[in-house]
C-alpha cells in the first residue's frame, strides 16, 4: 500500500517536470530573442506610443505574430519581423513576453 503511493507519486513528479523544463528552456530562448523587440516595446509594459507586449496569453501573442505573417495585420514594421521569425522563435518568444507582469496603467 504504502509503496504503491511513493512510486504513483514518483510518477507523477516526472510528468510534471517534464513539460515545465522544456517551457523554461523556451522562455531563455525568448529572452535572447527579445533584445530586438524591446528596441521598439516597453518591457515595464507601458504604451509609449508602441503597444505593450508582455503578460499577454502566449495563444494570443502567437496568432497576433501570425497575423502579421499571413498580412493579416497590415503594420509593415511588425510584417518584417515576424517574417523573419521562425515558429519556434515565435512560440519561445511568447514564452518569454508572457511570463513577464503586465502593467495595468501607465
Ligand atoms: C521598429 C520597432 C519595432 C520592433 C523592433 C518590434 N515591434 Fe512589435 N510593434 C511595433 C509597432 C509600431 C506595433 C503596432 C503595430 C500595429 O498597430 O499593428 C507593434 C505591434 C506588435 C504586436 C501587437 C501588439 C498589439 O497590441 O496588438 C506584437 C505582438 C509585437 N509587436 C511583437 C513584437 C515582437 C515579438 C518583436 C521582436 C521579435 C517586435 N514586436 C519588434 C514596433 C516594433
Amino acid at each position: 500500500m504504502k509503496r504503491h503511493a511513493v512510486a504513483c507519486s514518483l510518477t507523477l513528479t516526472t510528468a510534471i517536470w517534464t513539460p515545465v523544463d522544456a517551457i523554461a528552456a523556451d522562455r531563455a530562448f525568448g529572452e535572447y530573442l527579445s533584445s530586438e523587440c524591446v528596441t521598439c516595446h516597453q518591457l515595464s509594459g507601458r504604451y509609449e506610443g508602441i503597444p505593450p507586449i508582455v503578460g499577454w496569453p502566449e495563444p494570443i501573442f502567437i496568432e497576433a505574430m501570425q497575423d502579421y505573417r499571413q498580412k493579416k495585420r497590415d503594420n509593415p514594421i511588425m510584417q518584417t519581423v515576424a517574417d523573419r521569425l521562425s515558429p519556434e522563435e515565435i512560440a519561445a518568444l511568447a514564452a518569454y513576453f508572457g511570463s513577464l507582469p503586465a502593467v495595468s496603467a501607465k
